[in-house]
């Protein structure tokens, strides 16, 4: 399943050390801007690749950056997603390019959270005003009606 989400012309893992029970960090790399051309390199990229590089000083983070195609949130790009195996997952638009530090703030605030959720307290202001959903585990739901 994921290799159809990544760009096939693009490593799946850009960076980051992720293991069972840490952190994704997804982001979209075809977000574009109103008004961009289509020569015009996709900011979605250029956060994603960003996100990497500060993946890359922060080693044993605990937490990876994987390109997606896109993530359904185009008019409120740019948009990632924060994965983490039985926890909620936390969609996010209206980043910007500059945007790669909140990210791993919050991924490793995320990591580190012992109840599967995302702390408000402490979340870069960015990810607080830029939530669009949250999405529960599975293994959540199978216990309610
Ligand atoms: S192109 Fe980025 S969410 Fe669709």
């Amino acid at each position: 399943m994921s290799s159809s989400l990544a760009s096939p012309t693009e490593p799946p893992v850009l960076a980051g050390d992720a293991a069972a029970g840490e952190v994704t960090v997804l982001v979209c790399s075809s977000c574009r801007r109103a008004g961009d051309g289509p020569e015009t390199p996709r900011p979605g990229s250029r956060l994603a690749d960003a996100l990497a590089d500060a993946l890359g000083a922060a080693a044993g983070s605990g937490v990876a950056v994987r390109r997606v195609a896109c993530l359904g949130n185009c008019s409120r790009g740019l948009s990632v997603a924060v994965y983490r195996p039985g926890c909620w997952t936390y969609v996010f638009g209206g980043l910007d390019e500059t945007s790669g530090a909140d990210l791993l703030e919050a991924a490793r605030l995320f990591a580190g959270a012992a109840d599967g959720f995302m702390p408000y307290r402490g979340r870069p202001e960015a990810l607080k005003r830029g939530l669009i959903a949250r999405v529960p585990p599975l293994d959540l739901l199978k216990d309610l009606p």
